[in-house]
């Protein structure tokens, strides 16, 4: 039996929760090594307005296309038992979009998590938002509050939607989290890094592994810039309307080929008797 099999074997139930697949999902699940998938996927999912455009559609109707790629997504991460799934539905930039374009997307969340409710239940899942929610439209903001109260039980994936985010906003915000709890203290101490990522949107998620981003842009615009300082970093000319389930195994599977040093040497590469170059921060 190959590694390969070997570890689908033992995987059995993952793989039958994914229901029928196609010949190429099945083709790229037997590339996939289920004991090995990242904890934590994170997304900008980008290029729905082009793919409207391409079809000379209004740019609302890629959006719209968008939210089935993210349920596909949703219910294959979660099925794959992946801890957890950021997407980045809309950042602290979006605003310059004009009005109509924003308030259709915040229609779309508020429609999205009403309609995906009792999916995201079945499989477990528990939302987390994460931004600058109080700056959102009151009815917005109920909602949200709502979704995480409904699921704040379940005991799966952890579903962020990354909304009203910037990645500079949110280190601002953890630092002046951290400077108010020492304000407070008799011996402030010197802020290291665990004490900022306790005060991250994120805290108590593993930081993501893998980075997936469509349509083709190299870039990582604003998105977890603190969490994604080693994250793999996948970039597929794919339109995200389109990135459907076959598309997140391609990511996969490629993510299982790079070799993941964080800064040290490869696992088994005989070390030189030189005294070791200094790193950042030495
Ligand atoms: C980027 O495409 C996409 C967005 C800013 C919005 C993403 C939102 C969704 C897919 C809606 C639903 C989300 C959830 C979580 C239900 P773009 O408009 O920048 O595309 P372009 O670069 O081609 O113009």
């Amino acid at each position: 039996m190959s590694q390969t099999k070997f570890h689908q074997t033992l995987n059995a139930p993952a793989l039958e929760s994914l229901g029928p697949v196609t010949a190429e999902e099945a083709c790229l699940l037997e590339k996939l090594d289920l004991t090995r998938l990242p904890r934590h996927v994170a997304v900008i999912m980008d290029g729905n307005g082009r793919w409207a455009q391409k079809r000379h559609l209004p740019r609302i109707a890629g959006h719209r296309q968008g939210t089935q790629s993210a349920r596909t997504t949703i219910e294959t991460c979660a099925r794959l038992k992946i801890e957890a799934l950021t997407l980045y539905a809309f950042s602290v930039e979006n605003w310059r979009r004009p009005k109509t374009e924003i308030d259709f997307l915040m229609q779309l969340l508020r429609e999205y998590l009403k309609r995906e409710m009792p999916l995201l239940q079945k499989n477990e899942i528990r939302m987390r938002f994460l931004g600058r929610i109080h700056e959102l439209p009151a009815a917005v903001q109920k909602d949200v509050r709502e979704a995480m109260e409904k699921t704040a039980e379940n005991k799966g994936m952890v579903l962020c939607v990354a909304l009203n985010y910037g990645g500079r906003a949110e280190i601002v915000d953890a630092m002046n989290a951290v400077l108010q709890q020492q304000n407070g203290s008799a011996a402030p101490s010197l802020i290291t890094e665990e004490h900022l990522a306790r005060h991250l949107y994120t805290e108590g998620l593993p930081d993501p592994d893998l980075l997936i981003r469509t349509s083709g842009e190299m870039r990582v615009s604003n998105f977890l810039l603190w969490q994604i300082a080693y994250a793999e970093i996948f970039v597929t000319e794919t339109l995200w309307p389109d990135f459907n389930r076959a598309r997140l195994l391609d990511a996969l599977v490629e993510f299982q080929k790079r070799e993941r040093r964080y800064g040290g040497i490869r696992e088994g590469q005989p070390s030189s008797d030189e005294k070791p170059a200094r790193v950042a921060g030495e």
